[in-house]
């Protein structure tokens, strides 16, 4: 197939670009705001903006695209309640520019980056698709819409979508030669990792007094190469002629903060810097995901270990100091 990538500069698009090029033909757009060149050297690029729908159209026509990996988004919880404008015009209709275009060129199977961010606060600690969408932030706001966007389009023009609601991704390619490198960075495996190495002084870990088994958050971390993974396994749902769907996709087991700090020190063999600080807002206690439905209608299943995710991105590391340059 020939697969369009959007997003495909970013940290989860670079590494199914690479992945997905070893079976497809891919093609990458992205407006590089957040994405890096460094990251698809040698692969077909457009410098392309989703809301810019001409310059949209004409990929399409160009490239005669199959289908379509959604990736381009603005993805901090944070800065989305500081800046919701920014949020709903980049993703919502970012989007509703993309799929526009799909129908205008004939093109109906989309595989949709969601996120564990739709469900929000929740009464249960292991969640399952079940739940009904409850989101804490604009982020979150802009996957659900998302999702019902496609859920009319797949009514009035036969749009198959497979949304795919991800947990905390962490990891790079097993390599260590495509990572993660936001700036600035929040999130906390990078963090935590710069502060192994002396990039960083020091970290705090955000509030001690949560009702989890060392008192600090509980998140589900699933490495990026198993997320690449059911990404290609919702493009081959597609392929098939399935219907939509969408799918948790996480390793059902949590990992506190402190867990997290202990994971890097066994892997690095260096001290983690490391202070309690207040807890951070809208940081839920623990968010675990149920994925037995991605493993029972994909036939998905992660396989890599935190370890394993954690030794991948200090690799990463290694190879990028300073990150990408650009
Ligand atoms: N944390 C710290 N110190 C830091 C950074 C993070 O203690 O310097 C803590 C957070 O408070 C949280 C945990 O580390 O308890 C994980 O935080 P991250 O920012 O790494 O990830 P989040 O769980 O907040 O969010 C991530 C993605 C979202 C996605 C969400 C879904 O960033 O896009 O997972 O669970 F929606």
């Amino acid at each position: 197939m020939k697969v369009l990538i959007t997003g495909g500069a970013g940290y989860i698009g670079s590494c199914c670009t690479e992945i997905l090029s070893k079976t497809d033909e891919v093609v990458i757009v992205d407006n590089l705001e957040r994405g890096h060149l460094d990251a698809i050297k040698g692969y077909k690029f457009y410098n392309v903006d989703i809301r810019d729908k001409e310059a949209l159209d004409k990929v399409f026509k160009e490239e005669r695209i199959d289908a379509v990996i959604h990736f381009a988004a603005k993805s901090q919880v944070g800065e989305s309640c500081e800046k919701p404008y920014e949020y709903f015009i980049n993703n919502v209709y970012g989007t509703l520019e993309l799929l526009k275009v799909m129908v205008d060129n004939n093109v109906k199977k989309i595989v949709f980056s969601s996120s564990a961010a739709t469900y929000g606060m929740q009464d249960v600690s292991v969640i399952d698709e079940s739940l009904p969408f409850n989101p804490s932030s604009p982020y979150g706001e802009t996957k659900c819409m998302m999702e019902e966007i496609m859920k009319w389009f797949d009514k009035a023009y036969g749009m198959k979508y497979v949304a795919l609601r991800y947990f905390n991704v962490c990891g790079a390619l097993d390599d260590g030669s495509k990572g993660e490198d936001h700036r600035p960075e929040t999130h906390l495996i990078p963090i935590v990792l710069d502060t192994a190495l002396g990039l960083r002084q020091k970290l705090q870990v955000f509030g001690n007094d949560y009702n989890t088994k060392d008192g600090t958050n509980v998140r589900d971390y699933i490495n990026v190469v198993d997320l690449v993974d059911a990404h290609v396994k919702a493009l081959r749902y597609l392929e098939k002629g399935n219907e939509s769907n969408f799918f948790n996709l996480g390793t059902t087991t949590g990992s506190s903060n402190l867990e997290i700090i202990k994971t890097v020190e066994k892997v690095s063999g260096k001290k983690v810097n490391y202070e309690i600080g207040p807890r951070r807002p809208g940081d839920p206690d623990t968010l675990v995901a149920s994925a037995l439905k991605a493993k029972e209608v994909l036939g998905w299943e992660p396989k890599h270990t935190l370890e394993d995710s954690i030794k991948a991105a200090l690799k990463f590391k290694e190879n990028y100091p300073n990150g990408y340059s650009k």
